[in-house]
């Protein structure tokens, strides 16, 4: 797919590092060029090219309303007709964040501006709460981009982690324990040697960032008992799974309580929002109440309160989660009855309406199961798809999203373009 008459691309690289504003945008893990966007209805978006795709993206999870939903739209434009910032409390953030405390089973809240924020914040609070700074993250769980998150595993389980990224530093990195995601004995063996310096042990409940990972049956249960064996702050990283599988958190739904909770993406509406929320006790840690400094000069945003408050209102009294399982599940289903019939060595993992087409015969529990899947393979699936009019994220370490928009006849046309282009 190359860009279209303007160059946008050609143009965006002599201004923006790589032509980008996030490297996932770019198109290193499949090649080509990446894609300009002009708008987006419902499930489909329109490229500055003039091509209609069917988008199985959805903006990395935020649009589970689909694009431009009406309701949510007629709220921006309705608060932004009142003013787009004042930096000076709103009764509307109020308000959301009540409904945000009940719907997801949380005490108190402080709103951020992403999911990086969410999480840089949830890890500052969980150190400064225990006085203590090591941490526990898995290899492959993705927390955003703050330096702390981007650390890799190292060559010992126990000699803590390697920078992700330059510009990270070593002793950054060496706080951070990074076990393999599922390993409960790896994380056990971790506290029993080191619990009494761990702040916390974080993690997505559900992994969407190495492709979709489910958790072992008891691990989440196990990491609860850790925590609390050694003190340390318990934090789930719900910025994909929260209100994603129901009208709350999954940890509601999973009946493992965590400390903390992170949240982002589909509380925003397609705005820029994160939220960082759990137990009174460990919140109150936050200034002006507590030691832990946080602040944001957006944060509470009018108008991107306004589209969170419209989604979840939607999401509670519309709920669309059984028919977006449903429709996911008859994705994965057809596709992978035409890749066994093909002897194509491809599975589409599925969880509710979160699904990755994994290029591998076994199923995938770990970051190390992930990196072996074949990402050639998925590259040429992708930019199948992509002549097919189907667009997904541009990488095998990602999950798709069926959203409120997509009906029976999308998914005909993802399957029947899928078995096509089996490569
Ligand atoms: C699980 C998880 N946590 C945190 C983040 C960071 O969120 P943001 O991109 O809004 O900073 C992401 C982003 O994809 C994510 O998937």
């Amino acid at each position: 797919m190359t860009a279209g008459s303007n160059n946008w691309f050609e143009r965006a690289k002599r201004v923006i590092p790589g032509g980008v504003n996030s490297p996932v945008r770019a198109f290193n893990a499949v090649g080509g060029d990446p894609l300009y966007v002009v708008s987006g209805a419902g499930a489909r978006i329109h490229t500055e090219a003039g091509r209609e795709l069917l988008d199985f993206c959805g903006s990395w999870g935020p649009l589970v309303l689909g694009h431009s939903h009406p309701a949510v739209i007629d709220a921006i434009k309705q608060a932004a007709d009142k003013g787009t910032s004042f930096g000076i409390n709103t009764p509307r953030e109020v308000e959301f964040a009540e409904r945000l405390c009940e719907m997801a089973g949380i005490e108190k809240v402080r709103l951020v501006n992403s999911g990086t924020e969410a999480t840089m914040t949830a890890v500052r609070l969980a150190r400064g709460a225990t006085g203590r700074s090591k941490i526990i993250k898995f290899a492959g769980c993705y927390h955003g981009h703050s330096d702390g998150l981007l650390v890799a595993a190292g060559s010992g389980l126990m000699t803590g982690g390697v920078t992700s990224s330059a510009g990270v530093s070593d002793a950054v990195a060496a706080e951070v324990f990074v076990p393999e995601y599922n390993d409960l004995d790896a994380v056990i063996a971790i506290v029993e040697a080191h619990g009494d310096e761990l702040a916390a042990i974080i993690l997505e409940p559900i992994a969407a960032n190495m492709g979709l990972v489910l958790p072992d049956a008891g691990f989440l249960e196990g990491l609860r008992a850790a925590a609390d064996r050694c003190g340390a702050i318990l934090i789930f990283d719900e910025v994909i799974t929260g209100f994603r599988l129901g009208p709350t958190t999954y940890a509601s739904q999973c009946g493992v309580s965590p400390d903390l909770i992170c949240l982002g993406k589909i509380i925003g509406g397609g705005l820029p929002i994160g939220a960082v929320g759990g137990r009174a006790a460990v919140m109150d840690h936050l200034a002006p109440l507590g030691e832990v400094y946080q602040a944001g000069t957006l944060s509470g945003n009018p108008v991107a309160v306004a589209a969170g408050l419209t989604t979840l209102h939607l999401l509670a009294s519309e709920p669309p989660y059984a028919r977006m399982a449903a429709l996911a599940a008859r994705l994965a289903d057809e596709t992978n009855a035409a890749a066994q019939a093909a002897g194509i060595p491809l599975h589409v993992a599925v969880k509710e309406s979160l699904f990755t087409p994994f290029f591998s015969d076994s199923p995938i529990h770990n970051y190390t199961d992930a990196k072996g899947c074949d990402t050639k393979r998925h590259a040429a699936f992708f930019h199948a798809m992509l002549d097919a009019g189907i667009y997904l994220p541009p990488s095998q370490f990602e999950v798709g999203f069926v959203n409120a928009a997509h009906t029976d006849v999308d998914i005909d046309q993802f399957v029947s373009a899928a078995t096509a282009g089996l490569p």
